[in-house]
């Protein structure tokens, strides 16, 4: 099946001569979830907001759907819902009637069952009837997520949808984005939040400066990236390492209660047995011992900075 988005060799130079975008290359499949990583200023809004039409492109081509989102642009516009990340209400109307409101901009027919099950789903079906201006900050959010989804979009762009807002309504707009999913919605977000897009995403991208670094199935990218870290809790504190465990790149962490072994989880020669080997020959005695995955965080800040660094040395 071709890619719902197509994005090949995109630019963006804004009048200030900066290089928001710089030769960015993205395909996304119809139905997926993408979550598109990045420090501040790296390019996330510039991205949505060419792909939404609400930015010129410099150069490069964006198909959504197999047609180029500016000459097509009246179809481009229906097929896709944007939460943006700035807050944008009208404040003196009632919530029913701006999403209903929103959903004929876009020339459907009217659809009050839709609507209503829209504000259900966001909680909000007991504050239609109240004025935009009275809701807290949480709930305008809300309101912009429900007027993103009344004109039932195929791809949906949620620009940084849980800053700022509760962890019961990051709760109920992940459960909202994996409802939207299972009926084939495409799904693109931005966050700063790593547990995030680990929690929710098919596959990741990270850009930093204009740059998409990577863009990677989630499970291929922990597995690609990913190191283990092997903790051993010690029976009794060590203060120095000893120079017979020289060979293992270990930290003492915990007041000298831990031992920590951080090793590549592909890498079958990574020695874990012989450590352990070595460490009963010593008869360093341990209660317990556990192994975890390295987060996707520390790939993040991996990539970001190596990408920085590299950025300083030309
Ligand atoms: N209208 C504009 N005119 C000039 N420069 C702009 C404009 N909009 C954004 N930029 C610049 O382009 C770069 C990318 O901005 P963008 O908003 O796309 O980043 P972002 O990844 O969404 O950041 P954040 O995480 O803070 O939302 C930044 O350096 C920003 O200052
Ligand atoms: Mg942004």
């Amino acid at each position: 099946m071709p890619p719902i988005l197509s994005i090949s060799r995109l630019t963006k130079r804004y009048a200030s001569g900066l290089a928001a975008l710089d030769g960015v290359d993205l395909e996304i499949d119809k139905g997926e979830i993408f979550a598109l990583l990045g420090p501040n200023g790296a390019g996330k809004t510039t991205l949505i907001n060419i792909v939404c039409g609400i930015v010129t492109r410099t150069s490069g081509e964006v198909t959504l759907d197999g047609q180029d989102i500016e000459r097509g642009f009246r179809m481009a516009r229906t097929k896709i819902g944007l939460v943006p990340q700035e807050l944008t209400t009208d404040a003196f109307e009632t919530v029913i009637a701006t999403v209903t409101f929103s959903r004929g901009l876009f020339g459907r027919p009217p659809a009050p069952a839709i609507i209503e099950k829209i504000l259900r789903d966001l909680s909000l079906w007991e504050k239609r009837n109240d004025k935009i201006m009275t809701l807290s900050g949480g709930m305008k959010r809300r309101v912009m997520i429900a007027k993103a989804l009344a004109h039932e979009p195929e791809v949906l762009f949620l620009d940084e949808p849980t800053a700022g807002v509760d962890v019961a309504l990051r709760r109920d707009m992940w459960n909202l984005v994996r409802g939207l999913r299972e009926r084939g919605v495409t799904i693109i977000l931005t966050t700063h939040y790593i547990e995030e897009a680990q929690e929710m995403a098919d596959r990741i991208g990270i850009i930093s400066k204009g740059k998409l670094l990577l863009a990677e199935d989630k499970a291929t990218l922990m597995k690609k990236l990913g190191k283990r870290a092997l903790t051993l809790s010690l029976q009794e504190p060590m203060s120095e390492l000893p120079e017979a465990l020289s060979a293992w790149p270990l930290t003492i962490k915990s007041g000298g209660y831990e031992l920590e072994y951080t090793y590549d989880a592909n890498d079958g020669q990574a020695g874990v047995p012989a450590l352990l080997r070595r460490v009963a020959e010593l008869g360093i005695g341990f209660r317990d011992l556990a192994t975890r995955q390295s987060s996707l965080e520390d790939i993040f800040v991996n990539l970001v900075s190596a990408s920085t660094e590299s950025e300083a040395r030309t």
